[in-house]
């Protein structure tokens, strides 16, 4: 039997890469004029990074890691709890205090790329390795971290990049989930709440009802939701500062004219999060339509042993953004065919053909060769499946007068052209 790719993997081929490429060079040009820096951290940390700042009783960490326990000959890394990533927040954080950025100048402006690994259950939009587009905004409160400015230029940013990409139709959802002090008189409300209901709930909820009260929000058991919705709302229970930041955001997001919608059963299914919580939803994604999520975490760093260092960030589902793009008009404009084919006709005409290729692709035109051994026929059949624009028609007459036959694949015309003009001609639309 041959051996397929592992169950919610899968391969990116083309012509879908140009697209994945479009989205991260469109990406990389907005992360650039924000003042963005790429970070790369490993794709495996220790288990213990997870389940202190994701927390232990996310779905993400109590059932869709990939854990293993590494057998290193070593009695340092021998038995070691080893997770691949499913998520990069963590990650930055780690490597912010590990490499004691918290001493360079400002707020640390991070962007990624890469993927990332969960155990759910694959279906559109859903993969078990599936790739992220995130930046976080990290650094000391004296740097302006915890400033709202921060957040609504967090959020400012993605509407840019949607906007740039040709995405329509989003909405973007936000919401506040205070800080340490209003969770805590927020889980004690849960607590009080769910005492009579949760006897009717999953046993999921039963146990978070104990451990952790906000993660009853994460629930998907159709059967529960109608007690979820009687639960009280984070907002009903933030303190005055909180209540202030969050009012700043949406000002200022108001100012710059970014439009969202307030959500208040957004609570995001990790941890970390304080004060700002936001997604970016999209119509034609159906049941994943999450495009991005994140938010502000203003205690991660100390939870993992940093100094305070509050910050914010997101994470765009790349998977699902180009999803979203191949429903949108301009996905079809991003992958380019190639300009010319060229078609060396007989013996010997190899070597001419592949020295006018080297010229033109100096000139960044997308040449792709023939073979001499191919007649004229099967040449123009191959250029036209090929979908480019011109055949160049390379016989001994040709390559002897430098003069060219041009054959232009859609309208069937044929000109002939001087070598010298041949960049120029091509280059034309
Ligand atoms: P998250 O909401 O878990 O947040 O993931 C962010 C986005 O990744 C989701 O909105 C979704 O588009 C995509 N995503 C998640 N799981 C899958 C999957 N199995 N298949 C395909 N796409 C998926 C975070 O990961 C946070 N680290 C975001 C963040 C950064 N918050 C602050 N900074």
């Amino acid at each position: 039997m041959a051996i397929k790719a592992i169950r919610g993997t899968r391969d990116l081929l083309p012509p879908d890469t140009a697209l994945w490429n479009f989205v991260e060079a469109a990406a990389r040009d907005v992360f650039r004029e924000y003042n963005f820096q790429e970070i790369r951290t490993p794709i495996f940390e220790s288990t213990e990074l997870f389940s202190r700042s994701v927390g232990e009783e996310t779905d993400i960490v109590s059932k869709e890691m990939y854990t293993w326990e590494d057998r290193g000959r070593a009695a340092s890394d021998h038995g070691q709890s080893i997770t691949l990533r499913p998520e990069n927040t963590a990650g930055v954080v780690r490597a912010y205090i590990e490499n004691q950025m918290f001493n360079r100048p400002g707020v640390q402006k991070l962007f990624y790329m890469g993927p990332q690994f969960r155990r759910e259950r694959p279906q559109k939009g859903r993969y078990r390795q599936f790739y992220q587009i995130g930046a976080e905004a990290i650094g000391p409160p004296a740097a302006g971290s915890e400033s709202p400015a921060r957040d609504a230029e967090v959020l400012e940013m993605l509407a840019t990049l949607l906007d740039r990409l040709g995405i329509q139709n989003w909405t973007l959802e936000l919401n506040s989930v205070g800080c340490a002090n209003d969770r805590e008189t927020f889980n004690n409300a849960l607590r009080a709440a769910l005492k009579d209901v949760v006897g009717n709930m999953c046993d999921d909820c039963k146990r978070r009802a104990e451990t952790n009260p906000l993660r009853v929000f994460d629930c998907k058991v159709p059967a529960d939701q109608p007690i979820i919705e009687t639960l009280p709302k984070i907002s009903q229970y933030l303190d005055q500062p909180c209540r202030d930041h969050f009012a700043a955001v949406q000002q200022i997001l108001t100012a710059v004219g970014v439009p969202f919608t307030l959500n208040e059963r957004l609570v995001r299914g990790l941890d970390y999060y304080t004060r700002t919580a936001f997604e970016f939803t999209h119509g034609a994604l159906g049941a994943q339509n999450a495009i991005l999520g994140g938010g502000r975490y203003d205690g991660l760093s100390e939870a993992i042993g940093g100094p305070k260092a509050p910050g914010i960030g997101f994470a765009i589902g790349e998977d699902r953004l180009v999803l979203a793009l191949m429903e949108s008009e301009s996905a079809g404009a991003i992958v380019k065919p190639p300009d010319a084919y060229i078609a060396p006709l007989g013996d010997g005409m190899n070597g001419h053909a592949a020295k006018l290729a080297r010229e033109l692709r100096r000139h960044y035109l997308v040449i792709e060769l023939g073979d001499e051994s191919f007649r004229l026929k099967k040449s123009l059949e191959t250029a036209s499946k090929l979908a480019a624009r011109y055949c160049i028609i390379l016989g001994e007459n040709e390559a002897k007068s430098d003069n060219f036959a041009v054959k232009n694949l859609a309208t069937g015309e044929q000109v002939t052209i001087p070598r010298a003009d041949l960049p120029q001609k091509l280059q034309s639309k």
